[in-house]
């Protein structure tokens, strides 16, 4: 077996994070030997600067012939000024889009001793463990209408929310599969008393219920989803949800956890084929000086060998690798700790290596 990786580093924290993942490729390489090989290629504000773009098209080839993509973060502060289209985030939406990546699985687990970090309650939040499943390349983010125009002599500005059958129910199958390979709990959450394609979105899941006697379905409105996740999240195991909805509550989770800095993603097509990122994002606040948490992005190499190489000892290896260096209390500023993105990319490999 001989798998390519294309790595994407992007801006902010995401180059500082791509290094422990790379290490940690490394590491994985020489002790499960699965032929990886990896390559770089620009995206983001990274990618305007040097081509013009934040997509270039040799980063999009290369990304079509690649295995799996592993990203580290787009955005910053010194690009929001630009047109849309040249924006880094526009980089990172092309590249979901024109992939195909339907489907985005964002895992929130409260680790066992890290409850203390949680911005809510230790015991609101001890076990937690749920999955949360985007739908990432339709919805408000991509439908058109969409844009500005003057009525009136004042501007205007307008976004579109719209999803096809079909569309929900991809989602939703993939949704239904992970719930009923975990507790078979899955709530869909919507806002079907106000949106019209949020009702179609629960007729259509509610119909694909109908292929999976084994999972519990459940819908929330996603304003009161929000106050439940805050409340009470241990009721939730699989929740799915529109692209924007699950956008907002992904971070929301984040805090449940501690730190978004734990966060890793999985991004997938039809065939498994995945783009794996952290959520934390860009982080310019913090960027340059070595602090970011690394978890997130190697959390993330651990779904890319899941997901995409059907590589699960490699990644359960990765996961305990990362557990043990936070066992053994090493962390980040974000977790409390001291430890530097070096420190702890080092204590994970060193935890690989000795397993
Ligand atoms: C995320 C991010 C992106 C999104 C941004 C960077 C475009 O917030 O992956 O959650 O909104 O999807
Ligand atoms: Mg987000």
């Amino acid at each position: 077996m001989s798998a390519s990786i294309l790595l994407l580093p992007g801006d902010g924290i995401g180059p500082e994070v791509m290094v422990e993942a790379e290490r940690m490729l490394v590491a994985v390489e020489s002790r499960f030997g699965l032929g990886l090989e990896w390559h770089r290629a620009a995206i983001g504000g990274a990618a305007f600067e040097a081509h013009g773009s934040p997509l270039p098209a040799d980063t999009l080839e290369k990304a079509r012939n690649s295995t799996a993509l592993l990203l580290g973060a787009v955005g910053g502060p010194q690009w929001d000024q630009l047109p849309r289209e040249q924006r880094p985030e526009r980089g990172l939406l092309a590249l979901r889009k024109e992939l195909g990546l339907f489907a985005n699985l964002r895992p929130v687990r409260v680790l066992p001793g890290l409850e203390g970090a949680s911005a809510l309650r230790e015991e609101r939040v001890r076990g937690l463990d749920l999955l949360i499943v985007r739908e990432l390349i339709g919805g408000i983010y991509f439908s058109q209408p969409r844009g500005e125009r003057r009525v009136d002599g004042e501007r205007e500005a307008y976004n579109t929310m719209r999803y096809s059958e079909a569309e929900i129910r991809r989602i939703a199958h993939l949704a239904f599969v992970a719930a009923a390979e975990r507790s078979g709990r899955l709530c869909s959450v919507d806002k079907a008393n106000v949106l019209e394609v949020s009702a179609l979105w629960r007729e259509c899941v509610s119909a694909v219920a109908a292929d999976y006697p084994t999972v519990q379905l459940s819908h929330m409105y996603v304003d009161n989803a929000a106050m439940q996740l805050a409340l009470a999240p241990l009721q939730f195991d699989v929740l799915l949800s529109a692209n924007l909805f699950g956008d907002i509550l992904s971070d929301l989770a984040g805090a449940i956890t501690g730190s978004i800095g734990l966060l890793p993603s999985a991004s997938l097509d039809q065939q498994g084929h995945g783009l794996y990122e952290p959520c934390h994002g860009a982080a310019p606040d913090i960027a340059g000086q070595g602090v970011a948490n690394p978890m997130a992005m190697l959390l993330s190499v651990a779904m890319l060998l899941r997901h995409s190489l059907a590589a699960p000892a490699a990644a359960a290896a990765v996961e305990a690798a990362v557990h043990r260096s936070l066992e053994d209390g090493l962390c980040t500023p974000d977790l409390g700790g001291s430890a530097t993105t070096a420190e702890v990319g080092e204590a994970a490999v060193v935890a690989l290596s000795a397993s």
